[in-house]
């Protein structure tokens, strides 16, 4: 007997029943349908829309129903087609047919979207956490590789060194948006839709700020159409979640780039690798792969989100039990990633000689040769096309610019002398971006400074 059985003179079709329901999915939002229903219960209670026997009785049964559900005891059914009828299955099965009053005032439309809100404020406080552990792992290995020097890209071609420390900070910035653009979403889910029922509202004396109070909401959704129908929460959810998985890719994209032998840069811990079943020799970055790989999935939850929700009607549609697959999977997806990452991160083995080795056989410096001529005299254009020349030549003979003696350098301009050398070699090229924000040691100490702040800031 469906729990809405009345108005029918059939028995659903069974693939009906297997096509509609949800529970096998929205049973995750058990321990939050729950507790919704413990505030709107105590609420009903309250306000004297139900009597207080009654409201007493449904909070003991709805207590039993949260334990047998989460020691495994409870069944839940597809006949009863979603969490929200299974639970209240459970609790007229526990307390008899008084929990049918339960549902006073209230509609699954208006349920489920409280469900979905309470579930995602656990899901955005976790994943802050979890963006500041990997801000720490990446700050701590900023922190002990301040004077190692590496190529700096662009076009993915050698370009200007860089410290290995701006290298990481770079990550815990966008990493500290990430974290900005999840707490700003906060005022945002944080409203409650309860009161709303199907479309319209209720009849009932119902106290909503009660159940936002209990629920520690902050307020209540202003309208009762927009409170059921709309799920841009959680589209901004999979927004702001496809911005952190884009950016844990990039970042995996380079720790597969630097395991390689080609770039021989760093080197995972054997804890965070895995072998070939053929190849003797391997050791693999599968964990970045896969992170880097599964970004596919989160971005396809938000495309299939907002077109899922595109063409909707106000108010509540079926099409919307879609909502819940792609916002639990970007969820899982995310923690599961930002969990390995931290201690990857920490782990990671840095190859700093290999690093240096690589920037010295580079024309990476030439960007300052050309500054050094023009502050000489020599307007930018001049310089830039008489180290053109240097570059050429030196890759003609096979040499590098630091190769080259005096005699040499002077012979494409008499300006250059004895203090080259010195302005050339990696440390001075990278100290002389001295500006907040650039990669010489004195501005990365700052933006360590800065980071470090803001990791450990709330
Ligand atoms: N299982 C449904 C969902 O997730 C709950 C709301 C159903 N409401 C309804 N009137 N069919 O969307």
């Amino acid at each position: 007997m469906k729990l809405w059985g009345g108005r029918f003179t059939k028995s659903t079709n069974q693939l009906v029943d297997e096509y509609t329901a949800s529970i096998t999915f929205d049973k995750k939002l058990a321990s939050y349908d729950i507790k919704g229903s413990l505030a709107h219960v105590k609420m009903l209670k309250k306000c004297s829309v139900i009597p207080a026997n009654d409201a007493d009785m449904i909070i003991d049964g709805l207590h039993t129903v949260a334990d047998k559900i989460e020691n495994g005891e409870a069944v839940l059914h597809e006949e009863h087609e979603d969490i929200h009828m299974n639970v209240e299955k459970l609790l007229t099965d526990e307390i008899g047919q008084v929990g049918g009053k339960l549902h006073t005032g209230r509609s699954r439309n208006d349920q489920v979207a409280l469900d979905m809100r309470l579930y995602l404020r656990d899901v955005i406080l976790e994943l802050t956490q979890l963006l500041k552990n990997v801000q720490l792992a990446l700050y701590k290995q900023a922190e002990t590789h301040q004077n190692t020097v590496l190529p700096g890209y662009t076009h993915l071609q050698r370009a200007q060194p860089v410290l290995f420390a701006h290298h990481m900070l770079a990550y815990v910035f966008m990493f500290e948006r990430d974290v900005e653009r999840l707490t700003d979403s906060w005022k945002r889910v944080n409203q409650m839709p309860l009161g709303a029922g199907a479309l319209a509202g209720t009849t009932f004396p119902i106290d909503r700020n009660f159940v936002a109070e209990e629920l520690h909401f902050d307020g209540v959704c202003d309208n009762s159409l927009d409170a059921v129908s709309d799920r841009d929460f959680v589209v901004e959810f999979l927004s702001n979640g496809s911005m952190i998985a884009m950016h844990l890719s990039r970042l995996c994209e380079e720790m597969v780039q630097w395991s390689s032998a080609e770039f021989n840069f760093i080197e995972l811990d054997d804890a965070f690798s895995t072998g070939s079943s053929m190849m003797p020799q391997k050791k693999n970055p599968d964990v970045p792969e896969l992170v880097r790989g599964k970004t596919g999935r989160v971005f396809g939850h938000l495309t299939g989100m907002l077109t899922m929700l595109k063409g909707l009607p106000l108010a509540y549609n079926k099409d919307m039990q879609e909502d819940k697959e792609g916002m639990f999977d970007t969820a899982e997806t995310l923690s599961g990633a930002l969990r390995l990452f931290a201690p990857m991160i920490e782990t990671m083995h840095v190859k700093d000689d290999s690093m240096y080795q690589a920037v010295r056989k580079d024309y990476s410096n030439a960007t300052d040769l050309a500054d050094y001529l023009t502050e000489k005299g020599m307007t930018f254009r001049e310089s830039h096309e008489a180290v053109g020349s240097i570059v050429l030549h030196c890759i003609n003979e096979g040499k590098y610019i630091l190769d080259l003696n005096l005699d040499e350098l002077q012979s494409f301009s008499a300006l250059i002398e004895n203090d080259i050398f010195e302005a050339l070699s990696p440390e001075a090229v990278v100290d002389a971006r001295k500006a907040y924000g650039g990669t010489g040691r004195q501005s990365v100490k700052q933006q360590m400074e800065k980071a470090l702040k803001i990791i450990k800031a709330n």
